[in-house]
């Protein structure tokens, strides 16, 4: 970590000039352990932060305006905080803006900024790298302004930017995790209340691996807001009948069960998918409460085969990495993780299995597929902080 803040701080220098109020702010990258579309519908969610995440170091301007820096790309972006508007070709500017914009529109008086942006989140593959820049620009222009939000406000308002700024209709999730992590901890969250818990999640003896396919992943973000609409489609085919049903984290399984032959196949499974994946949330809090991962493991399973089978959002590529891993020894449990449409697996494994199961991708995957697969082991990590200056 020091040596990443070396580099960016050199690079700020250089591009900026020499400054002695350059502040540096991190927010960490997630992987969802399960719950996986429960959360724009007000369901359950059990994230953890891991240990790969963005790094801004910006310093303030008295002029209003800021200018950003991403070293990933290469490319130097500059926009006026009085008059923020999405162009056209906006690659991940839409996201400071959004952030900028929404914090504005909610009461925060901002000062421009300079900023440097570095990061270790792979981008595009639903390991939340936009939550992560979202959450880190949202800290530097706090810290320079008057702003004062609580870490649930921070993270509404950048679900807000991705929402209006970014146009992606996406739950609470990844913003919560990025700002309320902490190191070691799984994060139970509630996503109609908003009320948390953070689950111990140390697991001696068992590693996390996230597999990822590196399939591209095109128009992830319309099929997105598709699934979202049949979802609340569902929700107003069965007010019809129960009419206290808001959303489908109200609905039970034996409820679902009376109406199931009601709604048309396509909206059921969908519904069907959402209301028992919500039941394996709050059934693998009380597995690891327990220390029983053989259970958790078998839940992430079938989470797995209903975003395959019933929710539709998993692929070829995914699929093929989940049997690989089940098909290893000492894999406790595997899943796609995020969105879906490509990105990655989680994978819970013994940690003297871990060699063993890596090998087997690096193997069988690209034979398979035709894609070169990256596998991460990774710590839960600690939630968004400044981390310099
Ligand atoms: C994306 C969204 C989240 C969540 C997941 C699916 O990561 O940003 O809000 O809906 O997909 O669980």
């Amino acid at each position: 970590m020091t040596d990443r803040i070396d580099r960016l701080l050199a690079q700020h220098a250089a591009r900026y000039g020499v400054r002695h109020d350059v502040a540096v702010f991190r927010a960490p990258g997630r992987v969802n352990l399960i719950g996986e579309h429960t959360d724009y519908n007000d369901g359950f969610v059990l994230p953890v932060a891991i240990d790969r995440d963005i790094l801004i170091a910006a310093a303030p301007r008295n002029d209003g305006r800021v200018a950003l820096y991403a070293m990933h790309d290469g490319t130097a972006v500059e926009f006026a905080l009085d008059r923020i508007a999405v162009a056209p070709g906006d690659g991940w500017v839409r996201y400071a803006k959004g952030v900028a914009a929404v914090l504005q529109d909610e009461g925060a008086r901002l000062r421009g900024l300079e900023g440097v942006i570095e990061g270790t989140v792979p981008i595009g593959a639903g390991l939340s790298s936009s939550a992560a820049l979202e959450v880190a620009t949202a800290l530097a222009f706090c810290a320079f302004g008057t702003a004062d939000f609580t870490w649930t406000r921070l993270a509404q308002v950048c679900q807000r930017a991705e929402n209006d700024y970014v146009g992606v209709r996406c739950g609470i999730m990844d913003q919560f995790i990025a700002c309320l992590a902490r190191p070691h901890t799984a994060l139970f969250l509630d996503c109609r209340s908003l009320a948390y818990e953070h689950i111990p999640f140390d697991a001696p003896g068992y590693a996390v691996v996230i597999a990822n396919t590196n399939r591209p992943r095109g128009l992830v973000d319309s099929a997105y807001n598709e699934r979202r609409q049949e979802c609340e489609a569902g929700v107003r085919l069965i007010q019809q009948y129960v009419p206290v049903v808001r959303a489908l984290r109200d609905v039970s399984t034996e409820l679902f069960a009376r109406y199931r032959t009601n709604l048309p196949d396509r909206i059921g499974r969908r519904c069907e998918h959402v209301i028992t994946e919500n039941e394996r949330v709050q059934q693998s809090v009380n597995a690891l409460r327990r220390g029983n991962l053989d259970r958790f493991g078998r839940l992430m399973n079938a989470s797995h085969d209903s975003l395959r089978d019933r929710y539709e959002v998993s692929c070829r590529e995914l699929d093929v990495m989940v049997d690989i891993a089940r098909s290893s020894p000492g894999v406790v449990g595997s899943r796609m993780t995020g969105a879906g449409f490509g990105g990655c697996t989680i994978n819970l494994v013994a940690a003297d299995r871990v060699d063993r199961l890596e090998q087997a991708i690096r193997e069988r995957y690209p034979a398979c597929t035709g894609f070169r697969p990256d596998v991460y082991v990774c710590q839960p990590a600690g939630g968004a902080e400044r981390v310099k200056g």
